[in-house]
């Protein structure tokens, strides 16, 4: 492999000339570098995508290809990132890794008896009521308030944080067990909280902390309505894509797009939990007119989950920044600083494409362009985010959610 242009590092430092053969000991140095990418002479990306695809059999490929391609229907199937995703899609169901969307109950059973929401009728519903009435839903328990403190504050001491995180003992080991996890990859053990806290340090520790512990707010919505199993394998990968992206774009802090990834669709949890009728309702309409979920939610409730979520951590007096990127996830050109909620908006995708886990949507959000301008990437970045969002997510998934769930 001969390289077709200059070879540079993310921050534009030459590393070596066109011309250059590529060597063992030179793809260790890319590695190292962080280089994803390079233009070799005589191979186009195109050549190098669809000769993967020719391994299989080609009505195989085209049967997989029709039934993602259907998935897609709500974008342009003409865009780079598509084509790629589509590609992806068509790649990962050939190799067998099968999405298991299919587990989340897709029928919504509105004509059984559901005693808690029959009642409700499935128009007029305001979920933003909800957030303001419900004890468990306007007020956090302290240990967010102290968390969020924490984060606000930048000269924390890693003593602080500790001495926050280690009062909730179900917390703490869980919190160490994702810093053990592929998450980090870190190759020894921690084993103390405040080496935790040191090695990654105070704001983003209470980041995490706060996105981990979340999870145990909603844990008893009837399994008739969602599977809270695949809610959160969603929104982890989304979590755990939005962290990839993120690292990409030399953004600081990390784990705040992690958290934000995992908090994205907590809107919905709001409707499921409270609007369990209207809902399925919403569910129902997007699936028999094959339109986004999130539309047919404003058809329903007036608006959104994106926005009942960004409500919900306003309420919370959740950092402005995790507020916004959950808000704008579907509109990141709505909000002010569009770079964050534009990662957010792509890990969406990427994590509905991969269709691990659902939400509940059944289709790929459509992508907007000017949120894929604004990231400045390159399509090749999708497969490499989503392999490496596939290496840690059963990791980190247990970890997180199978711990002390059934
Ligand atoms: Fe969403
Ligand atoms: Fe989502």
């Amino acid at each position: 492999m001969v390289l077709a242009d200059d070879l540079t590092d993310r921050m534009g430092k030459l590393l070596m000339t066109k011309g250059t053969v590529l060597t063992e000991k030179n793809l260790k140095i890319c590695k190292m570098w962080g280089v994803i990418e390079a233009q070799i002479e005589g191979v186009s990306s195109d050549d190098v995508n669809s000769s993967v695809l020719d391994d299989y059999d080609p009505a195989a490929i085209a049967g997989f290809s029709e039934s993602v391609r259907e998935r897609f229907c709500h974008n342009d199937m003409d865009h780079p990132v598509i084509r790629e995703l589509v590609r992806l899609c068509v790649l990962r169901a050939a190799e067998g890794r099968n999405s298991d969307a299919d587990d989340f109950r897709w029928e919504p059973r509105l004509d059984e008896e559901t005693p808690k929401h029959s009642k409700k009728k499935p128009v007029n519903a305001n979920p933003l009521k909800f957030i303001g009435e419900h004890t468990k839903l306007s007020t956090l328990p302290d240990i967010y308030k102290h968390l969020s403190a924490a984060i606000a504050k930048p000269n924390s001491s890693t003593y602080d944080i500790e001495n926050v995180i280690s009062k909730d003992t179900n917390l703490s080991a869980r919190l160490l067990k994702v810093v053990n996890s592929a998450f980090y990859g870190y190759p020894s053990r921690i084993d103390t909280l405040s080496r935790a806290v040191s090695i990654i340090g105070t704001r983003q520790l209470s980041t995490l902390a706060m996105g981990v512990n979340i999870i145990n707010i909603f844990n008893k919505i009837p399994s008739d309505i969602i599977n809270m199993k695949m809610f959160w394998k969603h929104s982890i990968l989304c979590g755990i894509c939005a962290r990839i992206l993120a690292g990409y774009k030399n953004i600081q802090n990390t784990e705040r797009m992690f958290t934000a990834g995992l908090l994205h669709d907590i809107g919905r949890l709001v409707c499921y939990n409270y609007l369990g009728r209207e809902s399925l309702y919403a569910v129902t309409k997007a699936k028999n007119s094959r339109r986004l979920l999130y539309l047919a939610e404003r058809d329903v409730f007036n608006l959104d989950h994106a926005l009942i979520g960004g409500s919900l951590l306003n309420k919370w007096q959740m950092p402005l920044s995790l507020e916004d990127m959950v808000r704008y996830h579907h509109e990141p050109e709505k909000s002010k600083n569009q770079l964050e909620p534009s990662i957010i908006h792509l890990a969406d995708i990427l994590a509905n494409a991969m269709g691990i886990g659902t939400s509940g949507e059944r289709l790929i959000p459509s992508l907007h362009e000017e949120a894929w301008l604004r990231l400045g990437m390159t399509p090749n970045i999708l497969s490499l985010t989503i392999e490496q969002a596939d290496r840690q997510l059963e990791d980190v998934f247990k970890v997180i959610f199978a711990d002390d769930k059934p």
